[in-house]
């Protein structure tokens, strides 16, 4: 395989995750880590097994950032002038792509205020590359989506510099494919694989989501930990089915029970993992919905002696509820999704003291 300089894109707020997963997966050498990405030199495939990343691309080519003036935009045209397309054609399929570059996309994103949009970048930067590979542009101008087979390009400006890069895969890393049904509120899934690393299930642990949604977690678990015996519930009959059908064929068994009272007994969860229904999007319903308190009160119950909760929340006001159960806050991640800001915090219940029975 020929190395090649890879850049990973991710939540803001998982730049560190996304690093430790690529040296835990021995992909190759960070090069750097900046605002929702990391850069690294591959020496080993496959890099489109990350699970925390949004997306994984080629790095095609970079120059300084343009500034904010309308010509900006334009002068952009000139990175889509140097990219060398043969040999990105051949990375992208010696690292897991399909062959060819067959039709043009481009998504362009900017850290501050420019005097252009990112359209003017996206179809500045397309037409060159569509010119040059003798094929079709879609611009994002209009509403549709690309026809399948396009080649997904990517234009980022930091401040710094002006980067282009092309996704090695067909579709983004963070669409997975057993998402077929969805639910109000659902996790965005490299967010999920995030959570499920952070909580370090080991084989044979008992994890357990109260309020599954979709059960984006759980799959995420039986993805990473194999040999680990996942439990669902939640209150909606439409979530319970979503889960069931997004989990078919996975060790995952998802119930309808309310997070304030499980069906299960004390102690029973070496991990309990979750995004209560806190935030706006999802009200909290049945038990919950007249106390908060009783979420954390029920997760001490189920987490056995020593066991870890990784839960997403929109504020760290609940910690207090969360300390007065006994549970103790040893990890906090502040994240950046869809423009929301989040928390991701581990949290372990107590051991029984040395000489209790
Ligand atoms: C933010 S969503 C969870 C999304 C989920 N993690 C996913 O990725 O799809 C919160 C869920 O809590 C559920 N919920 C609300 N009140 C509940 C209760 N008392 N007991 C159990 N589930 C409840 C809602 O039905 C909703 O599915």
């Amino acid at each position: 395989m020929t190395a090649a300089s890879l850049v990973a894109r991710c939540v803001h707020g998982l730049e560190p995750t996304l690093a430790a997963e690529i040296l835990r997966r021995g992909l190759g050498v960070i090069t750097h880590i900046g605002h929702r990405e990391v850069r690294f030199r591959a020496s080993r495939l496959p890099a489109l097994g990350l699970r925390t990343a949004d997306d994984v691309f080629l790095l095609a080519a970079q120059g300084p950032d343009v500034g904010a003036s309308r010509q900006g935009a334009a002068a952009l045209a000139g990175l889509a002038g140097a990219a060398d397309l043969a040999a990105l054609a051949r990375l992208r399929r010696d690292h897991g792509g399909p062959r060819g570059l067959t039709g043009v996309e481009v998504s362009a994103s900017f850290l501050g205020r420019r005097t252009f949009t990112r359209y003017d970048v996206e179809d500045a930067v397309g037409r060159v590359l569509a010119g040059r590979l003798g094929v079709g542009y879609h611009s994002r101008r209009g509403a549709g989506a690309p026809p399948p087979g396009h080649s997904g390009w990517r234009v980022t400006l930091d401040g710094e510099r002006a980067t282009l890069l092309l996704r090695i895969a067909e579709r983004p890393l963070h669409r997975r494919e057993y998402k077929r049904q969805s639910v109000p509120g659902s996790l965005h899934p490299p967010l999920a694989a995030a959570m499920v690393a952070m909580a370090g299930v080991e084989p044979g642990d008992t994890v357990l989501d109260p309020c599954c949604g979709a059960g984006t977690l759980l799959i995420e678990a039986a993805g990473q930990c194999p040999g680990a015996r996942l439990y669902g519930f939640d209150l909606a009959g439409r979530a319970v089915t979503a889960a069931r059908e997004n989990a078919a064929g996975l060790p995952v068994a998802v119930g309808r029970a309310d997070a304030g009272r499980l069906p299960v007994r004390d102690g029973v969860a070496h991990r309990v993992l979750a995004n209560p229904p806190w935030g706006g999007q999802v009200p909290p319903g049945g038990l919950l919905a007249a106390s908060p308190a009783r979420w954390w009160a029920e997760v001490r119950r189920v987490l056995a002696p020593g066991g870890t909760a990784v839960v997403l929340l929109p504020g760290v006001g609940d910690l207090p509820l969360a300390l007065r159960q006994g549970l103790t806050p040893v990890h906090l991640q502040r994240v950046r999704v869809a423009g929301a800001e989040s928390f991701l915090v581990r949290l372990t219940a107590p051991r029984p003291a040395r000489g209790a029975r």
